[in-house]
């Protein structure tokens, strides 16, 4: 049987593709790199040397929950840049979290409206003041749905090394 093996990229659809350029590339760092010749209007960037997101300008829905979740190297630098920048969105998926391993995830919305998780690998360095701050709170998301399906553990993590 064939096995899928990682991600290559994923495809953002954005409403201003030179609004949503800029937020990646100055806020979340990301380097452009050349894209297709396609006849529409799209950006490539590069996560590391084997994963890249793709922007495209479209009309388009966009997902209240979906999200995809982006590591970053300073999750303090980027939590309070976020909240001046007024882009934190709790409302999907509750407040900023530490998750049982480690980890702070935050959610955000890009200038578009695509909701991103920003997130820090375990042990990473996390500021005592993001504790503190009014858009903390502490354990795991709660939905109240009371719907356990799915495989869960107390050993799961987003980080395999
Ligand atoms: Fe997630």
């Amino acid at each position: 049987m064939a096995k899928a093996l990682g991600v290559n990229h994923i495809a953002l659809i954005v409403s201003d593709l030179e609004k949503a350029c800029e937020f990646y590339e100055k806020e979340l760092g990301l380097e452009p790199i050349p894209a297709f010749l396609f006849d529409y209007p799209t950006a490539f960037f590069k996560f590391n040397e084997t994963q890249q997101l793709h922007l495209t300008e479209w009309d388009d829905v966009f997902s209240f929950r979906g999200h995809i979740c982006i590591q970053v190297d300073d999750i303090n630098a980027i939590f309070f840049r976020m909240k001046e920048l007024g882009v934190i969105d709790t409302s999907p998926w509750g407040k900023v979290r530490q998750l049982p391993d480690g980890p702070i995830q935050m959610f955000v919305r890009d200038p578009s409206g695509n909701l991103l998780e920003l997130s820090c690998a375990p042990g990473s360095y996390i500021d005592p003041a993001i504790f503190e701050d009014e858009y903390f709170q502490a354990g795991i998301y709660v939905s109240g749905r009371n719907d356990f399906r799915g495989y869960k553990s107390k050993e799961a993590t987003l980080y395999h090394n």
